[in-house]
């Protein structure tokens, strides 16, 4: 039976040092997920846990959804590998082509990664060549935002604003500067949807600029919705005065839409939903339901066609991964995307975000919680930190919740949830009350 399923009863846990993890806390008391089934897991000892936050924001259709399954199997069985060098093979162009047909509109063009932190890179990078292509070379800077999170490679970190992901790994990029978070508790706390205040924070683009000079600016990064610094909803028309800056300097923005792209506020992408265009969109997780690791950068016309110069035997962009577009992803890229079509999964967020607003806002005066935020089937619940002690309050409330059968997120002293789009409105009630009963009762 060991020897049948290793998986259940590992015998020692020292060897694997895992990512973003308590490590010596977990080793002490594990939770191990063995298999999982649409809304649940399953735990080593046998038990069912709802999962409210999609893995980590990325199995948007539910767990072993069968055409992806089923994809993956017979593509490994087929073609397991081809080089992404000077070489194709045909489902990686399929997948470009149904990515440009989902996407807004200017993007026409889709380079692939492996994660959301290769996105990152990739977009930067791309923004920087693309700005030296049309004879702006001296732009090279980049702005990021204060509690942007994007990803954890030295681009995503330098860019980024969490400073536990910074402070420890040195100087980082050069030539990097950070608009203010928008997250203002006092004018907003409890706001449904988007917050009514901020907007203007965007304008503090053109003060960078003024500082900087916009000749020495590549690109502007940030999240349409900020989730991994714990659920930060852009103030009403922020996006757009920032896209206006962006059009009147010359600069590229980039949309990091790792979390936001694949209905997860209802709609394809952010950009979609709040009817902003930038210049580049990263994205990962959704595109192939986390079943395997794939990323991409969605790219306008006029930034790819920049490129699309001289002899034609040379290399246009000399950047690309070893898994770029690999077989396995493409395949399990291609069943998602029909997944999601054929189930009408975006609109079905879309559909049942009301009901999760209603009932994430019916925590309001519920003890500890301090701010409830929400867009589309993402949701945000702020603690009261305990004092001198930041994030134990709600890594306890995340340790409570998992001995009581559900999985959330949690990010400093906010919970964060992102459920699968094909949550049902009795297991809204279940992450609701079961938190509810949690915070009452935690000190
Ligand atoms: C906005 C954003 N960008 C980038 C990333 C990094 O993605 P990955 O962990 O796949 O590298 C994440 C992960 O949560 C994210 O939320």
């Amino acid at each position: 039976m060991a020897l049948d399923r290793p998986s259940l009863a590992p015998n020692d846990l020292s060897a694997f040092w895992m990512p973003f993890t308590a490590n010596r806390q977990f080793k002490q008391a594990p939770r191990m997920l063995v298999s999982a089934d649409r809304m649940h897991y399953t735990t080593a000892d046998g038990r069912q846990v709802l999962d409210g936050a999609a893995g980590l924001w990325c199995c948007n259709a539910g767990h072993n959804r069968p055409k992806i399954v089923k994809a993956i199997q017979e593509q490994a069985a087929e073609l397991d590998y081809a080089p992404a060098f000077q070489m194709g093979h045909p489902k990686a162009f399929e997948l470009a082509n149904r990515l440009r047909d989902m996407a807004p509109d200017p993007f026409e063009h889709v380079f692939f990664t492996n994660s959301g932190s290769e996105s990152v890179e990739t977009a930067l990078k791309i923004a920087i060549a693309y700005q030296r292509a049309i004879g702006q070379g001296t732009r090279t800077r980049l702005i990021g935002r204060e509690r942007g999170y994007h990803g954890v490679n030295f681009g995503g970190i330098s860019v980024g604003g969490i400073v536990n992901n910074r402070k420890v790994f040195g100087s980082l990029l050069t030539g990097v500067d950070h608009l203010p978070h928008t997250h203002l508790p006092d004018r907003n706390a409890f706001s449904r949807g988007q917050p009514e205040h901020g907007a203007t924070l965007a304008d503090e683009l053109e003060r960078i600029v003024a500082l900087h000079g916009a000749e020495t600016i590549a690109a502007c990064i940030v999240e349409p919705v900020a989730g991994s610094t714990g659920v930060l909803i852009p103030p009403k028309d922020y996006l757009q005065r920032l896209r206006d800056i962006c059009t009147r300097h010359g600069i590229v923005l980039i949309f990091d839409e790792v979390i936001t792209g694949f209905g997860r506020l209802g709609a394809p992408f952010a950009a979609d939903y709040f009817g902003v265009m930038p210049d580049l969109i990263t994205c990962a997780k959704g595109l192939t339901n986390g079943a395997v690791p794939m990323g991409a950068v969605l790219a306008t016309k006029d930034i790819h066609d920049a490129f699309m110069h001289g002899p034609e035997h040379l290399i246009e962009l000399f950047h690309g991964y070893t898994y770029s577009g690999s077989p396995l992803a493409s395949a399990a890229g291609l069943a998602t995307l029909e997944t999601y079509r054929e189930e009408g999964l975006f609109e079905r967020a879309a559909e049942i975000a009301p009901y999760w607003e209603d009932a994430l806002h019916s925590l309001k005066g519920t003890q500890h919680v301090i701010d409830v935020r929400n867009l589309g089937l993402i949701g945000g619940i702020e603690l009261d930190p305990i004092p001198g002690e930041p994030t134990r309050r709600a890594f306890s409330v995340f340790l409570k919740a998992f001995e009581k059968g559900i999985m959330i997120r949690t990010t400093g002293d906010i919970i964060a949830m992102s459920p699968p789009l094909i949550i049902e409105k009795a297991q809204i009630d279940q992450l609701v009350d079961t938190l509810r009963d949690i915070l009452e009762a935690t000190d």
